[in-house]
């Protein structure tokens, strides 16, 4: 029974299917709800594959067959919690330009130099373009296989001509069937791509990372429903002004999201970073007003950040309020605390606030450093250099205590740093760093002198 395959236009809100797209549902009457897919009919309707699986007792479920295997790339196999699992799908999430293709091709090098086989689908590269950069990341090996390809049903094709261990396609929205007459990168497109390798990687126990192009704002270009279908979503972000990236996992079905990784690109590539703390303070000028260290907590990861406030005088009635790096309405909450609580008027003057080293510090566990750098760059006092802060501010001023406040500050003794502004409830600090404890924001501010220049 030859199945064939037939595109749709289906609700997704009530399921009613349309030879053609319309802009009103012909069910529910629901605008723009339709959305392209293939229905594989045979001969007596629609095609049902015979089981893979037998249900068996669950104490013998063989575990070993979804066991990572590492990549090779200490800060990727970190992230996964060990590796790629065999059969599963990993999406690869970031905006253009981030270091994705680079982070794989690295990644399938090390894969391809352990002995497997991998298959590198590049489909918006030409294969020259892929080989070059190969070469720039030294990441030339025999197992590593090349293709530039856009259509699924070739990708397929390879896929069962090479019979890789590890698949990347390079990216999910450059791909398409082309059984659908949807543009490449409409959700309908994404979504049979999606399926269709997901199936196939299940089918052949071969590892396969998707790349998937995001927005500014962090959304996945078109596609949420891609999150749906793969077992583990990683996010590659950074600034691309600064060499450093993180990698962290959104979701993951094999294991924590919590752990980060650290890269930093360099003209070979992406290298990992170790001591990240002390790369984000290697620049540091102490003795400047303005500028204070937050011992932050990302996934599990503790990282020494300096967080910079300037204060200008302004003509404009509205004043500038910037924050890079830093959540906007977090700021402009601590100033109005500072203005109403501490008594330190911010009143017609521009505020820049800066996060150092291009990472996102949006936790409230910097409130507190965010507000005493802003009150330092008001009044001009200058904190010590080996004092960090941390802790919650609230609207009432008070201070409250955060997350890991040991791990944090164990980072900062590491560091070098041997004072703490902390919350009064904080636990007892490691060996090595005094506390000085505030209950409330205007006494924190008083403590470390921020209220006099
Ligand atoms: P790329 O991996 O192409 O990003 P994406 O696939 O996420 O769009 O990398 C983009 C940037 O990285 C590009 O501007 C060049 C830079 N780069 C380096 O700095 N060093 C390198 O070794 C490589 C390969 C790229
Ligand atoms: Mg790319």
């Amino acid at each position: 029974m030859v199945a064939k395959v037939r595109a749709v236009f289906r609700c997704g809100e009530c399921g009613t299917s349309s030879p053609k797209w319309t802009g009103r549902c012909p069910g529910c009457e629901g605008w723009n709800t339709l959305v392209e897919e293939l229905e594989r009919v045979g001969a007596g309707g629609v095609t049902r594959s015979a089981p893979r699986e037998r249900p068996v007792p669950i104490a013998e479920v063989d575990v070993h067959e979804w066991a990572a295997r590492p990549t090779g790339i200490s800060e990727l196999d970190r992230v996964l919690g060990g590796g790629l699992v065999p059969g599963s799908v990993t999406l690869l999430g970031g905006e253009p330009g981030i270091g994705k293709s680079t982070l794989l091709l690295q990644a399938a090098s090390s894969v391809a130099g352990s002995g497997a086989t991998v298959l590198y689908v590049s489909a918006e590269e030409s294969r020259q373009q892929v080989r070059l950069r190969a070469e720039r990341l030294a990441a030339l090996r025999p197992r590593l296989l090349v293709v530039s390809e856009t259509s699924v049903p070739a990708v397929l094709a390879h896929v069962a001509e090479v019979g890789p261990d590890l698949l990347v396609v390079d990216s999910i929205q450059a791909v398409h069937d082309p059984d659908l007459s949807s543009a490449p990168g409409t959700v309908a497109q994404v979504r049979e791509a999606s399926h269709r390798l997901a199936q196939e990687a299940k089918a052949r126990g071969m590892a396969t990372v998707l790349v998937g192009h995001v927005t500014k704002d962090g959304a996945l270009a078109g596609p949420r429903v891609l999150e749906h279908v793969v077992d583990t979503v990683l996010a590659f972000e950074g600034d691309r002004h600064h060499a450093l990236r993180l990698l962290r996992a959104v979701k993951h079905r094999f294991g924590s999201t919590a752990d980060l990784g650290l890269f930093e690109m360099g003209e070979e590539g992406l290298a990992a970073v170790p001591d990240a703390s002390g790369l984000f303070l290697a620049d540091r000028r102490p003795g400047v007003p303005g500028s204070v260290v937050v011992p932050t907590i990302e996934g599990h990861r503790p990282l020494l950040v300096e967080l910079q406030a300037l204060v200008v005088p302004t003509p404009i009635p509205t004043p500038r309020r910037s924050a890079q790096g830093l959540d906007a309405g977090r700021l402009s909450m601590l100033l109005a605390v500072l203005d109403q609580r501490v008594g330190i008027q911010i009143g017609n003057r521009d505020v820049y606030a800066l996060a150092v080293g291009g990472v996102r510090v949006a936790e409230p566990g910097a409130d507190l450093a965010l507000a005493l750098a802003v009150a330092t760059a008001v009044t001009g006092a200058v904190l010590p250099a080996d004092l960090v802060a941390c802790g919650e501010v609230g609207l009432g001023g008070e201070l409250r205590q955060v997350a890991a406040t040991e791990r944090r500050l164990t980072e900062a003794a590491r560091l070098g740093f041997r004072r703490a502004v902390v919350p009064f409830s904080a636990p007892l600090p490691p060996a090595g760093v005094e506390v000085l404890r505030a209950a409330t924001l205007a006494e924190a501010v008083a403590l470390v002198g921020a209220d006099e220049g």
